[in-house]
């Protein structure tokens, strides 16, 4: 039974004192979250998040890393440097980076590869735009960002992985996919991955992103397939985000 997560993307929000207050409140909701619960915080609240929220049921982690070991890589932050923060996820290949950054295929899959290779469990973001959508292409690009990183790094590889299932354009829109257009292509990843190993597929976590929220969490979180959700504006309201952790 895979258990469910509910992961906060707090993209470039934020302060001290804002993050201070947004944790406490978390921190103060978790007696009634059976979820795993993790928040991925922008890198420079990474030493207040492992102070905070260090002994507690809440996990952190960044929302990008380098794939690269070390060197002359200027504003690039490595695997190893998150691992300094004891950070247990990092996100990976968000649409935000794809397209906004020009991040390929080949790259998320290299980054999915450094974050493994020190140990850190990726968050694996894959998702079609409203035109690949339209196009009836959702599959065909959801396939590809998966096989980029299969190819690299093999199946097996995914057992230390998440994926977050994220339709560009239900993120930031308010517009939610359906639970059965959220199930649909959930399930479709779910058997790309049994055709290779039936054993990764089953215990694959396989988060939905785009708009979740409090009031739409516990239909999407109760398809088969919906393990959790990746939350980004609904993540930075403690009461909200802990009423999804409670959905999950
Ligand atoms: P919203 O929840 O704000 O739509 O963002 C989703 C997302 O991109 C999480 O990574």
């Amino acid at each position: 039974m895979r258990r469910k997560l509910v992961a906060g993307n707090w993209k470039m929000h934020g302060s001290l004192t804002e993050n201070e207050a947004l944790l406490s409140g978390l921190l103060a909701g978790m007696g009634s979250v059976k979820a795993g619960v993790a928040v991925c915080v922008p890198f420079p609240y990474l030493a207040q998040a492992q102070a905070k929220l260090t002994g507690s049921s809440i996990a952190w982690g960044a929302q990008n890393v380098s794939q690269q070991v070390k060197g002359a890589f200027t504003g690039e932050v490595s695997a190893s440097m998150l691992n300094d923060f004891a950070c247990t996820y990092v996100i990976v290949g968000h649409s935000e980076r794809r397209a906004i950054y020009g991040e390929s295929d080949t790259l998320v899959a290299e980054k999915f590869a450094a974050a493994q290779a020190a140990g850190l469990t990726p968050i694996l973001c894959v998702g079609e735009s409203l035109e690949e959508r339209e196009s009836g292409i959702t599959e065909t690009v959801v396939a590809r960002q998966m096989d980029a990183v299969i190819a690299k790094c093999g199946v097996a590889s995914l057992a230390k992985s998440v994926v977050a299932y994220e339709p560009v354009w239900a993120i930031g829109t308010g517009k939610t996919a359906s639970p059965e257009q959220a199930q649909a292509v959930h399930a479709f990843i779910r058997a790309k991955v049994r055709a290779l190993d039936a054993a990764v597929a089953e215990n694959l976590i396989i988060q939905y992103g785009g708009s979740m929220k409090a009031a739409n969490a516990a239909e999407l979180l109760g398809q088969p397939d919906i393990d959790g959700g990746l939350i980004g504006g609904a993540a930075l309201v403690a009461d909200e985000f802990l009423a999804i952790c409670r959905a999950a």
